[in-house]
This record gives C-alpha cells, sequence and structure tokens, in this order.
C-alpha cells in the first residue's frame, strides 16, 4: 500500500473513459485514499434518463426530451464511500442500474439541454474543487483546468466481463454489444462527445489490478504536489 500524499487545495481529479474501463472504481478509491469528495456524473445522466422515463418523454424525440431538461431535481451525493442520488426526492441509486436507464441513457444524454443543465449542476458540486469527478468529457469540458486529468481504457471483453460480475448477470456477448453500442453514441454525439482530453495520461487498465491503478492516480496526484 502507497503512502497517501498531502493533496494540494483545490485538486480536481478528472477520470474520463468508456463504460467498463474501471472509472467508477478507480474514481471512489483514489478520492477514499486522498479524502476527497467524489462526484459521479454517469449517476445524474442515468438520474435524467429515470426521471424522463417515468414521466413518459420519448426518449428518442429529443425536442421532447430537451422540453423537460429543466425540471428534475437532481441531488447527488458526493461521499465516496456512499455517493447516493435522488431525483424529485426519491432514493434512485438503485433504479438507475436498472436495463431499461441503461438503454435510455446515451440518448438522454446527447441533448443538449440535458448537458448544459447537467453542467451547470457539475460545476456547482465542484465548486473549489477538493474532487475526484468521473464521466465522459470531465477533463474536456466541465472541468478543463483539472491539475491531473486521467483517460481510463480497457480493451471490450475485460469490460464487459467487469460488468457482468457488477451486476450478477451471465451474458458475456450481450453485455459487450451493449456497452459497444453506447459507446459509439457516446463517442459520435455532436455535443461534449467522449474524447480523450488535452493533458490526459491514458491508463489501459486491461491488465492491471484496481489497486494497481488506484496507485497509478494517486502517483499522478504525487506529481502535481511535487513536480520537481
Ligand atoms: O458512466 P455511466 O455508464 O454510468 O454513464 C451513463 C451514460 O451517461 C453514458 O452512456 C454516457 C453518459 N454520460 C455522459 O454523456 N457524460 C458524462 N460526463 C457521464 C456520462
Amino acid at each position: 500500500m502507497s503512502t497517501t500524499p498531502a493533496v494540494p487545495p483545490g485538486l480536481v481529479v478528472a477520470i474520463d473513459g468508456p463504460s467498463g474501463s474501471g472509472k467508477s472504481s478507480t474514481s471512489r478509491g483514489v478520492a477514499a485514499r486522498l479524502g476527497l469528495r467524489y462526484l459521479d456524473t454517469g449517476a445524474m445522466f442515468r438520474g435524467i434518463a429515470w426521471w424522463m422515463l417515468r414521466e413518459g418523454v420519448t426518449i428518442d424525440d429529443p425536442a421532447a426530451v430537451a422540453a423537460r431538461a429543466q425540471e428534475p431535481v437532481i441531488v447527488s451525493g458526493t461521499d465516496p464511500a456512499a455517493p447516493g442520488i435522488t431525483v424529485d426526492g426519491v432514493d434512485v441509486a438503485q433504479a438507475i442500474r436498472g436495463a431499461d436507464v441503461t438503454g435510455a441513457v446515451s440518448p438522454v444524454s446527447a441533448v443538449p439541454q440535458v448537458r448544459a443543465r447537467l453542467l451547470e449542476l457539475q460545476r456547482e458540486i465542484i465548486g473549489a474543487g477538493g474532487i475526484v469527478v468521473e464521466g465522459r468529457d470531465i477533463g474536456s469540458v466541465v472541468a478543463p483546468d483539472a491539475q491531473v486529468k486521467v483517460y481510463l481504457t480497457a480493451d471490450a471483453a475485460a469490460r464487459a466481463s467487469r460488468r457482468v460480475l457488477e451486476e450478477g448477470g451471465s451474458d458475456v456477448g450481450a453485455t459487450q454489444a451493449s456497452l459497444l453500442a453506447r459507446d459509439a453514441i457516446d463517442s459520435t454525439r455532436a455535443t461534449a462527445p467522449l474524447v480523450m482530453p488535452d493533458g490526459a495520461v491514458h491508463i489501459d487498465t486491461t491488465s492491471y489490478t484496481l489497486d494497481e491503478v488506484i496507485d497509478q492516480v494517486v502517483a499522478l496526484v504525487q506529481v502535481v504536489e511535487d513536480p520537481a
């Protein structure tokens, strides 16, 4: 176990990458290790998608989604041990991981009005920093001045196997197809697509354990702290 570095004041660690690349576990682990807050922006997009489904909004109609984007009240927790999220006061932490929300979230998150709404909330939460933020556009759009930017990837087969283990499923092939379909939408949308941000350190997590990846990100914070 490596030592815990002193964290520079106002530190923002931006962690981007596709589904199943290890973003959530890595981000929570880094935040816990460094005593920082943690924000899961994917959960916010899932929360909006959950709300649109509940309201009966036609997900594939960008104008219909845009028209309602200001309405849901989203409250995101930032404790890496138990982040939590509520939408209109309902605890949706479990519901946003369901297949219906997973199927709706990429088209909903491609709608510019949804992104603008969440961008504002995300920047409010980031505030004066001291936080690890994970998503698809954190280092590129949400926090382009983040002192540490990481872009995580892994082989598609490894990503699918991890998801199946996490979610207790059995069909790795179907999970891999679903991941790749979401990657395609997330990477090709017009507004804030998934990209490797300028200045990001790329870590391919395929052959590393979670602890090894956390160690590598914590080491990047040490470089910021002690550049000599
Ligand atoms: O990380 P996740 O799988 O929970 O994210 C769910 C979806 O949210 C993902 O398919 C794309 C979208 N998303 C996004 O567009 N921008 C972000 N910063 C985070 C997630």
